[in-house]
């Protein structure tokens, strides 16, 4: 009994100077007051190289600055690749460690990164990475919450499929539309046939394939045949029109899907509208950046 006391009263006092040696850098450091708190918010893009497709990106900026007057609103683009290229014509796009990394240096506490990605494929999981990273080094950022990409739940899918639709122009019959997805082999790949699936409830001339996985075009093109279309709408899936909405799909090039549905018989129809630019779907990235803003709060 007396010796479980007394290691009990031991263990209590080993805490207690614990607790006062963690506490001792603060009182050595700078000072013990926190700083003041600094709200603001990142915008990640995968990014384009193409000049015309960044209003689909300003627009969603625009956006987010609409919804919170009075909290800056920064922009990183999370592929290398592309911010190598512009970077080669002058223009300096941030990565997201270092978009973040100078909000730290700027004062912010905490940071809202809302994903203006697609699906929650690879580019998603290294913002996630690179943000969890971020947060809570000495004298940097507090707080990071992440937002989402478009299709990540079930009931995304659904708001998606009701946005898309509502955003494509009426067609009569004969009439199809191919939404060109990126396509990963991430898992992730399978938010597009959820959301085709989620499509074709309401509307069976609406198709979706990808650029570089599964499905492919030549995959929905027998669907296409089988429904007795002749005008087949191609549009971006993706936020902006960019490279692969210009030449992959409505490029000149043999291999492109306008050529390769011209070759098949149909008549393609190009429409260089970045989901971005459909005010409709663009609010579903802005409804996820408002559940990260409020994740801020918890
Ligand atoms: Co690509």
């Amino acid at each position: 009994m007396r010796s479980s006391a007394f290691s009990a009263l031991l263990r209590a006092m080993l805490l207690a100077a614990l607790a006062l040696t963690l506490a001792q850098p603060c009182l050595a450091g700078e000072g013990k007051q926190s700083p003041a708190p600094k709200r603001g918010i990142l915008l990640v893009a995968f990014g384009t190289s193409v000049p015309e497709a960044v209003t689909a990106i300003d627009s969603l900026k625009q956006q987010a600055e609409a919804a919170f007057p009075g909290v800056p609103v920064r922009m990183a683009y999370s592929s290398k690749i592309i911010r190598d290229k512009i970077a080669g014509e002058g223009i300096a796009k941030r990565a997201p460690a270092q978009a973040l990394a100078d909000m730290a240096a700027e004062g912010f506490t905490e940071v809202a990164v809302q994903s203006l990605h697609a699906i929650p494929g690879k580019e998603f999981h290294d913002i996630v990475s690179t943000a969890r990273a971020m947060e809570g080094m000495p004298k940097g950022i507090g707080k990071i919450t992440m937002g989402l990409p478009l299709l990540s739940t079930p009931h995304d899918i659904k708001a998606a499929a009701a946005a898309i639709l509502a955003s494509l122009p009426k067609r009569g019959k004969g009439e199809a539309v191919v939404l060109m997805g990126h396509g990963t082999e991430h898992p992730a790949n399978a938010a597009y046939a959820a959301l085709q699936l989620a499509l074709w409830k309401q509307d069976k001339s609406v198709f979706i394939a990808t650029v570089e996985d599964t499905p492919g075009l030549d995959e929905i093109i027998p669907d296409l045949m089988r429904l007795g279309a002749r005008t087949v709408h191609l549009t971006p899936l993706m936020s902006v029109a960019g490279d692969h909405a210009r030449n992959d799909m409505a490029g000149p090039e043999a291999d492109s899907w306008a050529s390769k549905l011209k070759a098949a018989g149909f008549i393609p129809k190009a429409d260089l509208t970045g989901l971005g630019s459909r005010p409709a779907v663009s609010r579903l990235w802005i409804d996820h950046l408002k559940d990260a803003v409020k994740a801020l709060d918890q």
